[in-house]
């Protein structure tokens, strides 16, 4: 695998999930995959998860692991060919990147849309210079559109508690103070479509999300309706997708907020979220530390999703 940033770059989900399986019994098994290869690791935005989870799927897998973090530290980069350099940034991405591929192997990469150009993120421009330009194998840590590293460890976690082959997977928007990507909800919901599950996303008109990832699965306008039924809610927030409303925050309507209420309306049904959460904005404290909550588990699968990726990975070098 050269590049990772859909569901459709794994080939086969099914196998997929059983390598997962595999390596989620022993994850020390594939040490020598790995030695004397080195991953790096390239952070223009902040994680926990995402950090130590991959860090930690690397040195399971034997590997060599650097990190850096482009704002702190390095040189600013300048991203946009053509540009009179004559500003704060020293140097140019189209430079940096092949010097970074010369001291590693596989590049993770995370870098956020901040809603400044929709044409630019949702064509992934960052990540895919990286593809371009590195020379070596490419996976998101999440990108501008799409974040399948927790896609995958969510769909890991719902393969390990779901009690019929088609559960029903909602995913509600929920209010949040500050203006979020989509990526989450673009890759949860194509991950979950994938997976063959019955997918109802539900969110106050204006927040469709893109139609390239939600294809398969139901919207569903009015919350209590999708969550009836529900076996798995995802609780996620983001921004407003359509144009001219693109990165706007539309509503912060926090009867949207999963409470205990709203998890009555469901199938006795699992809350997910990816983390980190905004507790009681997108959910309340006794919905996200009841038994059916499963978000530390998810979290946990984070290595699981990034240890299979990076096999796959180190397989094809
Ligand atoms: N879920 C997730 O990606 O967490 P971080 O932003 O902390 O990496």
């Amino acid at each position: 695998m050269k590049k990772f940033l859909s569901v459709n770059d794994l080939g086969n989900l099914k196998e997929a999930l059983n390598q997962a399986f595999e390596i989620k019994k022993n994850r020390f098994a594939f040490q020598n995959l790995g030695k004397n290869k080195t991953l790096l690791m390239v952070f223009f935005n902040s994680s926990l998860r995402t950090r130590l989870s991959t860090q930690k799927a690397a040195m399971n897998l034997g590997m060599n692991v650097i990190v850096l973090d482009v704002n702190q530290g390095a040189w600013k980069l300048e991203t946009e060919r053509g540009v009179i350099m004559d500003g704060d940034k020293s140097e140019h991405l189209l430079e940096a990147i092949p010097v970074m591929g010369s001291y590693c192997d596989i590049i993770g990469v995370r870098s956020f849309a901040n809603f400044t150009n929709k044409a630019d993120e949702y064509s992934e421009k960052i990540i895919n210079q990286f593809i371009k330009y590195s020379g070596r194998p490419v996976f998101s840590m999440e990108a501008a559109t799409c974040h399948p590293l927790q896609a995958f460890a969510d769909v890991i976690t719902i393969e390990e508690h779901k009690k019929c082959e088609k559960p029903k997977v909602v995913l509600t928007w929920a209010p949040h103070p500050k203006a979020l990507p989509q990526a989450v909800p673009n890759s949860f919901a194509e991950w979950c479509v994938a997976a063959g599950y019955d997918v109802v996303i539900t969110h106050p008109e204006g927040y469709e999300l893109d139609e390239k990832f939600t294809k398969g699965a139901k919207i569903e306008y009015d919350q209590k309706k999708a969550l009836q039924g529900a076996d798995f809610v995802y609780a996620k927030n983001w921004s407003a997708y359509e144009d001219p409303n693109y990165g706007k925050i539309l509503s912060k309507d926090m009867s949207w907020t999963i409470d205990s209420e709203h998890m009555s309306w469901t199938n006795n049904a699992y809350f997910m979220h990816c983390l980190p959460v905004r507790r009681n904005m997108i959910v309340t404290d006794d919905v996200i530390e009841s038994e059916n909550s499963l978000v530390i588990k998810e979290a946990a699968n984070r290595e699981i999703s990034a240890e299979t990726v990076i096999k796959m990975m180190l397989e094809t070098l």
